[in-house]
């Protein structure tokens, strides 16, 4: 009886991990039926308006169910197509076609919106140049369920003055929001206009995937850079222009694993960044 109870449990858990909880209708325009070329709407996605904020967790961190509810968190990623933990009730997992080489797998059944290529342009994680990743983009496309939408590729370098984004964007593949990483110091102003010049430059929605002041080998370097009062003020001001700006869909905060960039704390509790976050 008892090992029946376990492992039944523990199929429920195997079943909900393969699931994209939440999936609520949407009113956007069904990817992939008819012409290749429908018109990306620049209304927001119904379900998206309250519930902007997430966080990357990476499948390899032993964080799950415990962080992202104490980071307030309504969707996440893990740089994968399917979730490696139980994903609790009220979060939606977001699959991402991170490389070429995740062309070959599902993403978890029932998922709603994909993501593009994971950093593209930074030779350590995507690394695909435009042509290859233009050649690609109809298997990325194949991947979005019907009444799904596609994310863009998410550069390493800047989405409207590098070369990699613009290069991408003008061969007009079919892309429903933009992704954007940005890691440019506790600086509000600058995240503020950097991420309106990518609404102004593409007139599409944008999904802020990574953001934080630091990322990890910056923050392992020069852990302190950035003060936690600079910090604090950083993330409740960026989360709140964020949160009224409409063309802001949705965000996630990419943990530095040091310093006050870091989420988490040594027991995986919150660190005051993380605190802030998640209350902003
Ligand atoms: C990145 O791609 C280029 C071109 O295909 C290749 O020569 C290089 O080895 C790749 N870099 C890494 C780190 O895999
Ligand atoms: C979670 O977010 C909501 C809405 O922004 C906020 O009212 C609430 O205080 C947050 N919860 C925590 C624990 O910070």
């Amino acid at each position: 009886m008892a090992v029946a109870c376990i492992l039944l449990s523990a199929f429920a858990a195997l079943v909900r991990a393969e699931t994209c909880p939440m999936h609520s209708s949407s009113s956007s325009p069904a990817l992939l039926q008819g012409s290749m070329k429908v018109q990306a709407t620049l209304s927001v996605d119904e379900r998206s308006k309250t519930s902007k904020k997430g966080v990357g967790l990476p499948s390899s961190t032993g964080y799950g169910a415990t962080q992202l509810e104490a980071l307030n968190a309504s969707w996440f990623y893990s740089w994968g197509l399917k979730p490696k933990i139980t994903v609790p009730d009220g979060v939606e997992f977001v699959p991402i076609v991170a490389t070429a080489k995740y062309l070959q797998w599902s993403p978890a059944s029932g998922c709603h919106d994909i993501l593009g290529f994971n950093e593209p342009d930074h030779s350590g994680q995507a690394n695909i140049s435009v042509s290859e990743a233009l050649k690609l983009w109809p298997q990325v496309l194949a991947k979005v369920p019907t009444n799904g939408r596609i994310g863009s590729p998410a550069t390493a370098g800047n989405p409207v003055t590098g070369s990699w984004f613009p290069e991408f964007m003008a061969a007009s593949p079919h892309v429903d929001f933009v992704a954007v990483h940005w890691y440019k110091g506790a600086k509000v102003d600058k995240f503020k206009s950097d991420i309106q010049e990518v609404i102004d430059k593409y007139q599409k929605p944008v999904w802020v995937t990574e953001f934080a002041p630091q990322t990890i080998a910056e923050s392992t370097a020069d852990p302190t850079k950035w003060s936690q009062a600079e910090v604090n003020e950083f993330v409740q001001e960026v989360v709140s222009w964020m949160e009224s700006n409409s063309m802001v869909e949705r965000y996630a905060w990419h943990d530095s694993k040091s310093g006050t960039s870091w989420l988490y704390d040594d027991a995986g509790g919150l660190s005051e960044t993380g605190q802030v976050y998640a209350a902003s």
